[in-house]
């Protein structure tokens, strides 16, 4: 039987090439999006205040916790975007450096409108994180700043480009033994995913080794955070052979193709429009009974992606006004969208999805 995952596998061609739309003389490499993030809170200075969305992963809450900052949150709507009566306030009861707009699932944000409301001593940083740059990414100028953690959505190693106003100094920290420990730990997995999709035989398996391989190389990434370290060698050359063409083209059709062509109406798709440039890390919808729906396509051997587990900072006392954005957590739900796949697989899928009956049909 087939199965369909948003696991990144390995793939690379023969020739180099550079990754376009970043700007060389602006871009620093890092291993990941946390230590870069690490790195740009220490280069804006000793400590600070960083506004976060409510619902904000641990790849962007730790690096500014370990760095000292202040950390405030700003509510989202329902559809991941901010609320901006309630960022403005925000904005007017302190100083705040640096406020961090998350691109969630790769849909453009209105970065513009965001701009408009910052103070001049407000920088933005743009997460790119659930995508990968093209030719035509708008890189941000002035003082802004903007992530990519491009091994979310390839089969590299580790990797992450911080773009900005300046090309940051890299430590020189020894490379610490961690560090090889986590790129080994990767390129396990990606091998582990790599047989796994492909061999229905050894699939069990592999996925209990890439389900393994995962949490020790977590363990290790989140343990690097504070000694921000450049890419590896094996982290690099993985980029520089990446498909990148075919990768962006494959998601950006997916998404396409999803959004044409689902009629379930248990489901709300998550995007405002289907992007043209941005691929996605997988098909944003709104589910109620996300278990049921999960439980339904896990019969298909459809596996799919959620952002729960170290997405949730906000303090007890504060949950009441970041409804919504609770309410993003506990419904949203990542169809796969994969470079793995072709067409004919998301066909599959979405004939499953729009089979679906709900728990109380
Ligand atoms: C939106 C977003 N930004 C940044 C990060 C941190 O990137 P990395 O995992 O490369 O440290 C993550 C990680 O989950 C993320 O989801």
């Amino acid at each position: 039987m087939a199965y369909y995952s948003p696991s990144r596998t390995l793939a690379f061609t023969w020739h180099r090439q550079p990754v376009p739309g970043l700007p060389p003389e602006r871009t620093s490499t890092y291993g990941s999006g946390r230590e870069a993030l690490y790195a740009l809170a220490r280069y804006l200075g000793p400590t600070g205040t960083v506004l976060l969305p409510a619902w904000a992963p641990e790849g962007v809450f730790q690096p500014f916790q370990l760095a000292g900052w202040t950390i405030v949150f700003y509510p989202l709507d329902q559809a991941g975007a901010p609320k901006t009566a309630e960022l403005v306030a925000t904005l007017q009861e302190r100083p705040v450096h640096l406020l961090v707009l998350i691109h969630y699932f790769g849909q453009r944000q209105a970065t513009e409108k965001i701009l408009n409301l910052l103070p001049p001593t407000t920088a933005l940083l743009e997460d790119w994180a659930h995508t990968y740059p093209t030719a035509t990414w708008p890189a941000p100028g002035g003082q802004h700043w903007a992530l990519f953690s491009p091994n979310k959505l390839a089969g590299i190693t580790d990797g992450a480009w911080l773009v900005g106003p300046t090309v940051l100094p890299l430590p020189a920290h020894p490379v610490a033994r961690r560090k090889v420990g986590y790129v080994f730990w990767r390129l396990i997995y990606l091998v582990a995913t790599s047989v796994g999709v492909r061999t229905a035989l050894l699939r069990g398996f592999c996925l209990r080794v890439a389900g393994f391989t995962y949490r020790k190389s977590y363990q290790l990434l989140l343990r690097q955070t504070a000694q921000p370290g450049p890419v590896s060698g094996v982290g690099r050359w993985l980029v520089e052979h990446l498909p990148q063409q075919e990768l962006v083209e494959r998601r950006l059709e997916q998404a396409t193709y999803y959004h044409a062509h689902l009629n379930q109406p248990r489901l709300r798709s998550l995007l405002g429009e289907v992007p043209t440039h941005h691929p996605l890390i997988g098909y944003p919808v709104w589910v109620a009974d996300r278990a049921h729906f999960e439980a339904y396509l896990a019969q298909h051997q459809i596996r799919g992606q959620v952002f729960t587990d170290s997405w949730w900072f906000v303090p007890p006392a504060e949950t009441e006004k970041f409804a919504e954005s609770r309410v993003l957590l506990a419904h949203h739900f990542l169809l796969p969208i994969n470079q793995n796949m072709d067409l004919t697989a998301v066909a599959a899928i979405v004939r499953v999805v729009n089979g679906y009956r709900g728990p109380a049909d």
